[in-house]
């Protein structure tokens, strides 16, 4: 596989373009091959047996059209399929998780209060509890599904202020903000509604994400197979579907805009 080939980048549906905007602004001469599976989205709510099963099958795919690496823009396909996927393919594959390390660390050895947002299969995972299990001692560690704030993105709501404020002060309602540090969005989806959260959340209150990391991750990865992509290359992003709906394809350009 050469320098210039693709980077092909997933999720279960809209919210790894969050990602690929990181990527887009981090390394942009790179190509990045975009498969959103919207027809079979939410993943959150299936079995880890049915996410890795499509997760394969989206990755199959991306082997076919020859890309370099593949970064895997959804925490809940990570912590069901990422081992199995790196044991079965040899080309570098980039998985996301929480940033509960990154919301922990701000505290320079203080007890955090952290809140992490994500579906309702990454707070089950083995992977999260192995992660969990890391800081739970030294920090306060709440978990707090948020399935609906997958739909939303999904059914193109993401504007409607109202049903999005509700929605996550049914959510949050139940927790101390004043006395919480962190809130980590561990679901790529959920990365669209920073601003919702900046509205809801005290100013005391940090909103962490992984997109940063995982661009540098990738950028790291790359760089230490010789594989970033040429300078001269004009990068690019080519979005793909397995919703083959007209307006699904219209929400993932406004989302790559946004
Ligand atoms: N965007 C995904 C994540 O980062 C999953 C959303 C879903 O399909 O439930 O976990």
């Amino acid at each position: 596989m050469t320098s210039s080939a693709p980077v092909g980048v997933f999720d279960s549906g809209l919210g790894g373009i969050s990602v690929v905007r990181q990527i887009r602004t981090d390394l942009p001469h790179e190509r990045i091959l975009y498969f959103g599976d919207s027809a079979n989205a939410p993943y959150g709510t299936k079995t880890p047996e049915q996410v890795r099963d499509l997760s394969f099958r989206i990755v199959e795919d991306f082997v076919e059209q020859g890309v370099k690496a593949v970064v895997i823009a959804c925490n809940t396909a990570t912590s069901s399929a990422v081992q199995e996927l790196r044991e079965h393919y040899d080309i570098p594959i980039i998985g996301m998780e929480p940033a509960l390390k990154v919301a922990c660390d701000r505290g320079h050895g203080e007890r955090q209060s952290v809140i992490v947002a994500a579906t309702p299969l990454t707070l089950r995972e083995r992977k999260f509890a192995a992660l969990m299990h890391r800081f739970e001692d030294a920090h306060t560690i709440h978990k707090q599904p948020c399935p609906r704030l997958v739909e939303i993105v999904e059914r193109g709501e993401l504007d409607d202020h109202d049903l999005v404020m509700r929605t996550l002060h049914d959510y949050f309602d139940q927790y101390d903000l004043a006395h919480t540090d962190s809130v980590v969005l561990g679901c790529t989806h959920f990365v669209f509604y920073r601003d919702y959260f900046r509205e809801l959340l005290p100013n005391n209150v940090a909103i962490v994400d992984g997109n940063e990391g995982t661009a540098r991750h990738l950028e790291v990865v790359l760089e230490s197979l010789g594989k970033l992509a040429p300078e001269e290359q004009d990068g690019g992003v080519i979005l793909r579907n397995s919703d083959p709906g007209e307006r699904i394809a219209e929400l993932a350009q406004q989302l790559l805009e946004r």
